[in-house]
């Protein structure tokens, strides 16, 4: 979804360029310097992005949609966190696994109740955020926008949403490794890395 926009950007820079400066057209498109030096915040507006450090073949970065009127900021880099999905998923009514969640990021699914009730639910189990990913585990682009419930409540924890792909490899890999957490920094700031080092997860195209 992206590629296109790339595409026009470094296409405009040619047209405003002197001719003598930029050989736009004979380049690769990866070669040109726009390329090389945009990076991500330039194309995302306000998504933030966490990445997971272990396990291993999780280790990707990847993009989260923020809450958008419920819950408090990420304004905290929470570094080696461990990251733990809810048991049950939906996290609707106090989780089994609780005290795995005391201190930890929650993994949540989408479902069965509001995404208010979640973070509450979630807050209340000592979980310091979280991540609500879709149930819809083919869903590798919609993000969807959180929004609060009406019930005037507000949970005191930020929240953000994960695409359902991500959420279930996520969720399956640590099911079948039988890992009872991942262990993430969330937010990560991206503003030094180029676009085409970001280590985005193979199965999600941004
Ligand atoms: C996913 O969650 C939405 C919102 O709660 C719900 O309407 C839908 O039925 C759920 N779908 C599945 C497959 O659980
Ligand atoms: C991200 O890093 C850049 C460069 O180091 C810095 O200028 C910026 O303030 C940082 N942003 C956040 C939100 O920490």
């Amino acid at each position: 979804m992206l590629r296109p926009l790339y595409v026009v950007v470094v296409i405009l820079q040619c047209l405003l360029a002197t001719p003598s400066a930029v050989n736009c057209f004979d380049d690769p498109l990866w070669s040109n310097p726009a390329w090389n030096e945009a990076t991500i915040y330039d194309y995302i507006e306000d998504d933030l992005f966490f990445e997971i450090i272990y396990p291993e073949e999780l280790s990707y970065t990847y993009r989260l949609r923020r809450a958008r009127d419920f819950g408090i900021p990420f304004d905290q880099q929470l570094k080696g966190v461990r990251l733990v999905l809810s048991d049950p998923l939906e996290c609707c009514s106090m989780p089994l696994n609780a005290p795995k969640l005391h201190g930890a990021v929650v993994l949540v699914s989408r479902g069965d109740c509001s995404f208010v009730s979640k973070a509450i639910k979630a807050a209340e189990a000592g979980a310091i955020a979280i991540i609500v990913t879709d149930n819809n585990t083919e869903n590798d682009e919609l993000y969807i926008e959180m929004v609060d419930d009406n019930t005037h409540r507000q949970p005191d924890i930020p929240a953000a949403f994960l695409l359902g792909k991500s959420g279930y490899i996520i969720a399956r890999t640590l099911m079948l490794a039988n890992e009872d957490a991942a262990i993430i920094n969330i937010p990560v700031n991206l503003t030094t890395v180029p676009i085409h080092k970001l280590n985005q997860p193979p199965w999600i195209v941004w």
